[in-house]
């Protein structure tokens, strides 16, 4: 695991905008797996930014999103379609033939999740997988106890998981969908590399305990130091928990 601890916020945002940027300039056509989450809107305005100014070029990127509500469609503005679109893929002129994202509206979630690691492994399989890290340590919506060989699938949320994303349904816990359609662990480790970024003082103890305590399904973002080629970058505030 290679581990970087920026001075700021700022600057842990831009190191991972950064990477993201460099494999996208490099390769012209990877396969990105991306997440959501508050942490990530500045990553993906970071992004917009080099497609703006210096013409970074997602014409030929193809996308697959960690995770969606079960239950919102994509014109929902609290989904994560919504959230994609409005941030990152409209602005980059990203075609919806190239992004995907799991239908959280699906009659049968379970051939929705079927079809999704299908999707996964048509296109060459995921080059770099971009994380965060949730209050109850998952990674996607892999909530404890998620094993590490689970695949995409539908899950239950943690009620921390509900309280965490409360902002977005009114500040009302019991509005945020109990459901949601993830990649699994296993799914996730096949990535063939990590970038887990976390932000803020908020995430140091989860950060700690992930990157420093026991590797096990309690923890699901305990599992990317399994994996040999994940890169972590931390602020100074998330990283203040970690043994010195
Ligand atoms: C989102 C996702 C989650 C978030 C995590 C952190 O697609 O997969 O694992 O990355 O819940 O969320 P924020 O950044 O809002 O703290």
């Amino acid at each position: 695991m290679h581990l970087i601890v920026t001075d700021t916020r700022e600057e842990a945002v831009n190191r991972a905008a950064g990477f993201i940027a460099g494999l996208v300039a490099q390769r012209g056509d990877p396969v990105l797996g991306l997440a959501t989450g508050r942490t990530m809107e500045d990553v993906y305005r970071a992004l917009v930014a080099r497609h703006e100014q210096e013409g970074l070029d997602f014409s030929g990127v193809t996308s697959f999103n960690l995770d969606e509500y079960v239950g919102l469609g994509p014109e929902d503005v609290r989904s994560y379609h919504h959230y994609m679109r409005s941030l990152l893929f409209d602005r980059v002129g990203m075609p919806s033939s190239h992004t995907h994202l799991p239908d959280g509206t699906a009659h049968d979630p379970d051939a929705e999740c079927a079809a999704y690691e299908k999707a996964i492994r048509e296109a060459g399989g995921i080059d770099l997988q971009l994380l965060g890290i949730g209050d109850t340590g998952h990674i996607g919506f892999n909530e404890p106890p998620s094993p590490f060989d689970s695949r995409t699938r539908c899950v239950r949320l943690d009620r921390q998981t509900r309280e965490q994303n409360a902002a977005m349904f009114g500040n009302d816990p019991d509005a945020v969908p109990d459901r949601a359609l993830t990649m699994g662990v296993g799914t996730i480790l096949e990535a063939d590399s990590l970038l887990m970024l976390a932000l803020g003082s908020a995430k140091a103890e989860i950060v700690a305990r992930a990157l420093e305590g026991p590797v096990g399904p309690e923890i699901s973002a305990s599992a990317i130091r399994l994996h040999p080629r994940c890169t972590v970058i931390l602020d100074a505030r998330s990283a203040s928990a970690l043994s010195p």
